[in-house]
C-alpha cells in the first residue's frame, strides 16, 4: 500500500488475491476473478487477520480483495495490513457496514475502494476492473525515470507579507507555466489559505496525515491532495482552531518525503513559527523565499531567520523578496533594510491592490489573475531564478541587484532540473 510508484511492473507478484469471510461472497467472486483471467484458488476463506497473517510471509499481490465483515476493528486492522503489504499493492475493502464516515477513513488510510456486501457480480467485476487499470496506468513517479525535485520553502517574515500569495503563485507558475509536477504543501494548518486561494476545499488531507504519519504513503499523497490544475497538487487545511497541533513534525517529513518523490518541484508554504518548531523541515529543502516588506520589524526577523538559515539550514539558497512595496511610502528605505540585513534584496514586488483584489474575487493565483501586471513579472523572474532556467531574465529593473553574480551560482538548480526528459516549453504570455 505504501508509495504504489515504487513498484516493480516486472516483479513475479500475483496479479490477484482475496480474503474472504463467507462461501456467498465467495462463489459470486471466483467466476468474475476467472473471467477476469486470474486464479481463482486465491480467493481464500477468512478475513482481513487471514490476509495480514499471509502477507506477512508470503509476497503481496497486485491487487488485494478484503473482507472486513470479521474485524472489531477495520480501520486499526488495515494499519495493520499495510505494514505488511508490499508497496503497490490495490486493495479493495468489503464489508456489511454502511458508514459514509467509515468509508472515508478507509479511503483516507489508502483504501482503494469499498464494497458493501451483499456483492453482486457486476460490482465486484467493475470494481476488480477499475483497481486493475489504476495498477496499470503509468504511474507519476516511475521509479525508472528518477526525477529531479527541487523543494522551495516561503517563508513570510512577519503575517500579511504575502508568503501564501507567493507560494500559491510559484507554485501555479511552475505547473501551468513551466509544465512541472508540482505540488504546494500548505503549513499553516490552522489559518492555511493555499486551498482558499485558488478557490478549493482543502478536505482533510492534511489533518489526516498529522493524526495518522504512519499512514501516508504515495496513494495517500494520491488521494488526500486536491487537484487545482493538471500539474497542480495541493495539501492544505482548514484544522478546528479548538485544537493545538499534536504532532513532532514526522507527519511533516513524511510529507516532504512523498512529495519528493510524486511531484518535480515542492513548494512549502512555511510559516515561521512551523520553522522555529520543527526546524527539520528544511533539512531537504534547497531553496528559502524569504519574504519581507520594507518595515523596521521585518527587516529584524529578517536578519535573524536569516542568520539561523545560516546555521541550521546552510545547504538551503536563501532569496530575499520584498513584497507590497510602494514606492514613496516605505517605513524604511531599500538601502537602509540591505544594510541591516547585510544583503540586498533579491526581487522586489510592488504594492498592487487591484491585482489582490481580482485575484480574490476570481479565486485564482495572484499571478494567474493578472498576468501582464507588475507583481506576476516578477514573481516569474522569481520562479525562473528558482528553476534556474532563465537567469537573465532576473536581471531586468525587476531584479534589483542586475549584474551582481547569480546567488544561485554555486547551487545549480537547473543542473537539478537538466535531466527531465520531458522538454520544458517556454514561457509562453
Ligand atoms: N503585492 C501585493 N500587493 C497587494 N496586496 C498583496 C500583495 N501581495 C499580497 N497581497 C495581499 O496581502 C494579503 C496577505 O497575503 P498572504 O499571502 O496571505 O500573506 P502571509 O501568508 O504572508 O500572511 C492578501 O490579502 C494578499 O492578497
Ligand atoms: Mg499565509
Amino acid at each position: 500500500m505504501n508509495a504504489p510508484w515504487k513498484v516493480n511492473p516486472n516483479g513475479d507478484r500475483t496479479p490477484f488475491a482475496a480474503y474472504v469471510c463467507d462461501e456467498t461472497a465467495l462463489d459470486t467472486l471466483r467466476p468474475v476473478v476467472i473471467e477476469l483471467g486470474w486464479a481463482p484458488e486465491k480467493c481464500n476463506k477468512g478475513g482481513l487477520r487471514n490476509a495480514i497473517q499471509s502477507l506477512s510471509v508470503s509476497a503481496s499481490p497486485n491487487i488485494l480483495l478484503v473482507d472486513l465483515s470479521e474485524s472489531g476493528d477495520p480501520l486499526n486492522d488495515i494499519n495493520s495490513l499495510a505494514e505488511v503489504c508490499e508497496p503497490g499493492t490495490i486493495v479493495i475493502a468489503m464489508g456489511q457496514v454502511n458508514d459514509v464516515r467509515l468509508y472515508r477513513d478507509l479511503l483516507a488510510s489508502g483504501i482503494y475502494d469499498y464494497l458493501l456486501k451483499p456483492l453482486s457480480a457486476n460490482t465486484l467485476r467493475d470494481a476488480l476492473t477499475q483497481a486493475q487499470a489504476s495498477f496499470n496506468a503509468p504511474k507519476a513517479n516511475d521509479p525508472d525515470a528518477a526525477h529531479n525535485h527541487v523543494s522551495t520553502a516561503v517563508v513570510g517574515m512577519r503575517g500579511g507579507v504575502g508568503a501564501s500569495t507567493l507560494a500559491t503563485s510559484l507554485s501555479w507558475y511552475f505547473a501551468s507555466k513551466k509544465n512541472l509536477q508540482t505540488g504546494l504543501l500548505d503549513l499553516d494548518v490552522h489559518f492555511g489559505t493555499g486551498a482558499l486561494a485558488l478557490d478549493l476545499e482543502p478536505g482533510r488531507g492534511l489533518t489526516d496525515a498529522i493524526d495518522n504519519p504512519s499512514r501516508i504513503d504515495g496513494l495517500f499523497i494520491e488521494r488526500a491532495m486536491i487537484r487545482a490544475h493538471d500539474n497542480l497538487s495541493i495539501l492544505s487545511a482548514e484544522a478546528p482552531i479548538n485544537a493545538p497541533l499534536m504532532t513532532d513534525g514526522a507527519a511533516f517529513l513524511q510529507l516532504e518525503e512523498e512529495f519528493r518523490q510524486a511531484f518535480e518541484m515542492s513548494v512549502i508554504d512555511l510559516p515561521r513559527s512551523m520553522l522555529i518548531t520543527y526546524p527539520h523541515l528544511l533539512n531537504e529543502v534547497n531553496v528559502v523565499v524569504v519574504a519581507v516588506e520594507m518595515t523596521l520589524a521585518s527587516a529584524r526577523d529578517a536578519i535573524r531567520i536569516l542568520s539561523w538559515l545560516k546555521s541550521y539550514a546552510a545547504h538551503a539558497v536563501p532569496i530575499v523578496v520584498a513584497n507590497k512595496v510602494q514606492t514613496g511610502a516605505l517605513e524604511i528605505s531599500k538601502a537602509d533594510f540591505e544594510a541591516s540585513i547585510e544583503r540586498p534584496i533579491d526581487f522586489s514586488i510592488p504594492f498592487d491592490q487591484k491585482t489582490a483584489a481580482n485575484a480574490a474575487k476570481l479565486g485564482q493565483a495572484f499571478i494567474e489573475a493578472n498576468a501582464t501586471s507588475k507583481p506576476a513579472s516578477v514573481i516569474k523572474a522569481l520562479g525562473e531564478r528558482i528553476i534556474g532556467a532563465s537567469e537573465e531574465d532576473a536581471q531586468g529593473e525587476d531584479a534589483p541587484h542586475a549584474g551582481k553574480k547569480s546567488l544561485l551560482g554555486s547551487f545549480d538548480l537547473k543542473s537539478l532540473l537538466a535531466k527531465k526528459t520531458k522538454p520544458v516549453p517556454a514561457t509562453a504570455e
